[in-house]
């Protein structure tokens, strides 16, 4: 049945029914990649937040097990993380370690509206599948802010102490414990570094070896910025790269850089998984495939909210800077099917080429070099003339897809947009990965150096590919058409 709802994404993770937003308390334990995650179970649009839960082997195929935590005495549930207390410093684990999660209990001030956003405990003794509060809820609070949300947790091996970083307003904050239970201040940063163009939410802090060089580590923090209302781009996401001593994050960039996570309108709210084991290693983020500028308002039915492809990221130094290179798990390759190649192709100007696809979920490949043309476009479309355009502009080393004419986009004038990255070409090349899903393609240039990751409803299958080249000739060095199975069969 999933595989005929309308819009269904058929290989990332959606529930099977009512609303999703953010990703919460993902963590490995046990041979299980736990996904959790802001639902509400009644209604296919926000309002008082669970956590759902889902769990996977293989971070591809989702067990969906029933809602882990509900509201209680304390508010409902906000977003937050989850961590395997191996040695018990919580006191929660007898004979095993378990798992805690750490979230933000919101509600409001007794006696007014206002918003009192507070970081509570839950824990696990039987694999995620049942929750215990603690019974000293919430753990930490502060009456003098009021968005105060979102703790990401980590143990922290040179402290020897259990590192929270929380939104608070347009910063964030760290504070150390030694029990998850007692939090201290350790410092704020970044209410003059970055993008301010919304209020900060969902951080992430973590280490990342530099060219895959385990002597050169950075420590990278992504936030998130919320959706003000002012800026077209609505909710998106940012990174700093810089060094953390167990107390304090400082920032390699001046505070005017800006580095953004994802070009596309449509990944947010993104964290990283905890307690991957040491032999695997990968740093393994997902996030909320959706805007808070529409996230209400997608024509989907059954259920509202996706998230992208599980990534794996890394850092990569290059002439500007050491930046993140994002690609989607290896796993992904287990859905590939039927692939179809395509060498060295000059696409003549105003002579395209056309490839007929047998189905709409697809990853292609495809590198293309620079002859003389000035631009390059590659248009999904079906027989209703709907078309996704991905165009690589050789002057103004842009890439950008554009949706404006991608199908339905009647719910939100903020949607029917151009997403454009900046892209150079390698030699004479480019390099593009994309996936194609029933309500979303993700782009990936050269081999993770930029994302763009966009929702799209087109009313009918994408079939057909179309090659363009404008002002010029290009040439397609290596095309692949990979069919991508539905991991709901
Ligand atoms: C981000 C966010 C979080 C909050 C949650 C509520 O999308 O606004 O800051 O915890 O969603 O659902």
């Amino acid at each position: 049945q999933k595989l005929k709802e309308t819009y269904r994404p058929q290989f990332h993770f959606s529930p099977e029914e009512k609303w999703l937003n953010d990703p919460n308390g993902m963590v490995y334990f046990n041979g299980e990649y736990h996904l959790f995650y802001q639902c509400h179970p009644f209604d296919t649009i926000w309002g008082p937040m669970h956590w759902g839960h889902a769990v996977s082997k293989d971070l591809i195929y989702w067990e969906h097990l029933p809602i882990a935590l509900h509201p209680d005495e304390n508010g409902t549930i906000f977003s937050g993380s989850a961590v395997v207390d191996w040695h018990n410093t919580s006191g929660f684990f007898d004979d095993q370690p378990g798992l805690v999660a750490i979230y933000t209990s919101n509600d409001t001030y007794p006696d007014s509206d206002r918003p009192r956003q507070r970081q509570s405990l839950a824990y696990s003794h039987d694999n995620g599948r049942t929750w215990e509060k603690y019974e000293g809820n919430p753990v930490l609070s502060d009456t003098t802010i009021t968005d105060y949300r979102d703790p990401k947790v980590f143990w922290h091996n040179h402290t020897n102490k259990w590192i929270m970083i929380l939104a608070t307003g347009q910063s964030v904050t760290i504070y150390t414990s030694p029990n998850l239970k007692e939090w201290e201040f350790a410092s704020e940063f970044g209410s003059k570094a970055g993008s301010h163009d919304g209020f900060w939410e969902c951080p992430d802090l973590f280490q990342l070896p530099v060219d895959h060089d385990e002597n050169n580590q950075r420590w990278v923090m992504v936030v998130s910025i919320g959706d003000t209302g002012e800026f077209i781009e609505g909710s998106r996401t940012q990174y700093f790269i810089g060094d953390f001593d167990g107390t304090t994050f400082v920032n390699h960039h001046d505070d005017e850089t800006i580095l953004w996570l994802d070009y596309g309108r449509d990944n947010y709210a993104g964290v990283s998984w905890s307690d991957i084991p040491d032999g695997d290693g990968r740093r393994i983020y997902i996030g909320w495939m959706s805007n808070w500028r529409y996230a209400n308002q997608v024509p989907s039915k059954e259920w509202r909210g996706a998230m992208t492809l599980p990534r794996e990221l890394s850092l990569s130094s290059s002439k500007n800077g050491i930046r993140i290179i994002q690609k989607p798990v290896s796993e992904i390759s287990r859905l590939r099917k039927n692939s179809r190649f395509q060498h060295n192709i000059t696409i003549e100007d105003s002579n395209p080429v056309c490839l007929a696809l047998n189905n709409q979920l697809m990853e292609i490949n495809i590198e293309i070099e620079k002859i003389d043309a000035s631009k390059f476009d590659m248009i999904l479309q079906n027989s209703k003339a709907e078309k996704t355009t991905i165009s690589f502009d050789v002057e103004k080393e842009t890439l950008v897809v554009d949706r404006t004419k991608a199908g339905e986009h009647s719910f939100s004038t903020s949607f029917p947009i151009i997403q454009e990255a900046p892209l150079k070409l390698k030699g004479n090349q480019i390099k593009i990965q994309m996936f194609i899903d029933a309500s979303s393609i993700e782009v990936f240039a050269n081999d993770g150096e930029i994302a763009i990751t966009s929702l799209l409803f087109p009313s009918e299958e994408l079939k057909e590919l179309l090659l363009f080249s404008q002002d010029g000739r290009m040439k397609v060095t290596y095309l692949e058409l990979t069919e991508i199975s539905s991991i709901w069969e």
